[in-house]
C-alpha cells in the first residue's frame, strides 16, 4: 500500500506543496531522535534497504545510512567498485538480483540523469533518488528547505538566490522546484556560461552580479563549481571566478541586511566561498548536514507508508 508520497521519491518536481510540507513537518519530530543517547526507534524494524552509490558521496550516503539505522532498518551498501557492475552488469540486473534477496527499498546515486526513474519503473521496491546526474537531488532540496524554514518560519515571500554552477547542479533544480512550490522568490546568479538556457521558464529571476544578488537576497545557496562535469572552458580560471562571483566577507559586509549562507557541500573553499564565510556567523552549512539525517528519516518513513501522527509516536519510542 503506497504511503502519502506514493511508491518512490524521484524528485521535487512531481511533488505537491502539501507533500513537501508533510516531509518537512515529519522531519521535525525525527530530528529529536538524533539528540538522544540511544539514537534508535523501531519504526522500520524488519525492512531491508539497499544503498546503491555509483558515484562519490560523503554527506548523502552516510546520512541515509544513519537515518536507516536510527529507524532500525537492515541496510546493505553497494558501490560500483567491488560489485558486478564493474564487470558490466546492468543497473536493472543488479537491482533485480537484490530484489530476489527480498529487499524493500533502494536508495540510488548515479551519474546518469534519469537513472532513478529508470530503476523505479522496473522494480517493485521503493526507490529514492540520492542524486542522478544533473537532474535532481530531492533530499538535498528538502534539507535545504528545512534549514531555511527553521530560520525564517515560512518560506513564503523569502528571497533565495542560488549562486554559481547552476548548469551542472541537480541541487539547484531540486531547490528551484521545492522553493517555488512553497512560495519563495528564487533567483540564480552566476556566469551565463554556467546558467541553463531558458532557466527563467522554471520561475526564477537571473541576477548577473553577485553584489546585486547579495543586496536582493535573504539567503544565498552557494553551489560548488562541478569541475569534474565541465568538459569545456566554462570559466577563464578559478581565481577569476572567485574574483567575480566568489562569496567573500568583504562582499557580505556591504549587504543591507544579514544573509543566511547555505552550501550543499562539498565546498571548494577560496573558489565559490571563502573560508571566513563558510565558517562565519551567518553560515548554516552544518545545520544543513544535521537536518539531512532527519529529512531522510522522514522520507524513508513516509515511503514505507507512515502516517504523520506515527512520527510523533516514533519520537516517543513506541512506534
Ligand atoms: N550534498 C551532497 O550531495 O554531498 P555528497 O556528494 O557528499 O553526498
Amino acid at each position: 500500500m503506497p504511503g502519502p508520497l506514493g511508491k518512490d521519491l524521484l524528485g521535487l518536481a512531481p511533488l505537491s506543496a502539501a507533500q513537501i510540507e508533510l516531509i518537512l513537518d515529519t522531519a521535525g519530530p525525527f530530528r529529536e531522535i538524533s539528540e538522544r543517547a540511544i539514537k534508535k526507534v523501531p519504526t522500520l524494524r524488519g525492512a531491508t534497504i539497499v544503498n546503491l552509490f555509483f558515484e562519490a558521496s560523503t554527506r548523502t550516503r552516510i546520512s541515509f545510512e544513519f537515518a536507516e539505522k536510527r529507524l532500525s532498518a537492515d541496510t546493505v551498501n553497494v558501490a560500483s567498485a567491488g560489485s558486478s557492475v564493474s564487470k558490466g552488469e546492468t543497473l536493472v540486473d543488479t537491482a533485480r538480483n537484490l530484489e530476489a534477496m527480498k529487499i524493500d527499498m533502494v536508495v540510488i546515486r548515479h551519474s546518469a540523469s534519469g537513472a532513478a526513474r529508470f530503476l523505479a519503473e522496473r522494480i517493485e521496491s521503493n526507490v529514492i533518488n540520492a542524486g542522478d546526474g544533473t537532474h535532481e537531488h530531492p533530499t538535498q532540496g528538502l534539507l535545504d528547505m528545512l534549514t531555511l524554514r527553521d530560520r525564517f518560519g515560512s518560506l513564503k515571500g523569502k528571497r533565495i538566490c542560488i549562486v554559481g554552477d547552476v548548469l551542472h547542479s541537480r541541487v539547484a533544480r531540486s531547490n528551484i522546484w521545492g522553493l517555488t512550490k512553497l512560495g519563495a522568490e528564487v533567483a540564480v546568479c552566476g556566469p551565463r556560461s554556467l546558467l541553463p538556457n531558458a532557466i527563467e521558464e522554471m520561475g526564477v529571476t537571473v541576477i548577473d552580479r553577485i553584489e546585486d544578488a547579495i543586496a536582493w537576497a535573504d539567503a544565498l545557496n552557494i553551489l560548488r563549481l562541478q569541475l569534474e562535469r565541465m568538459q569545456a572552458g566554462y570559466i577563464p580560471s578559478l581565481r577569476e571566478y572567485n574574483r567575480v562571483f566568489g562569496v567573500t566577507s568583504a562582499r557580505l559586509e556591504r549587504a543591507p541586511k544579514d544573509l543566511l549562507i547555505l552550501h550543499p557541500g562539498p565546498m571548494n573553499r577560496g573558489v565559490e566561498i571563502d573560508s571566513d564565510v563558510a565558517d562565519g556567523p551567518h553560515s548554516v552549512i552544518l545545520d544543513q548536514v544535521t537536518n539531512g539525517v532527519a529529512v531522510r528519516m522522514a522520507v524513508l518513513y513516509l515511503l514505507a507508508g507512515g502516517k504523520p501522527e506515527l512520527a510523533e509516536a516514533a519520537k516517543k519510542g513506541n512506534a
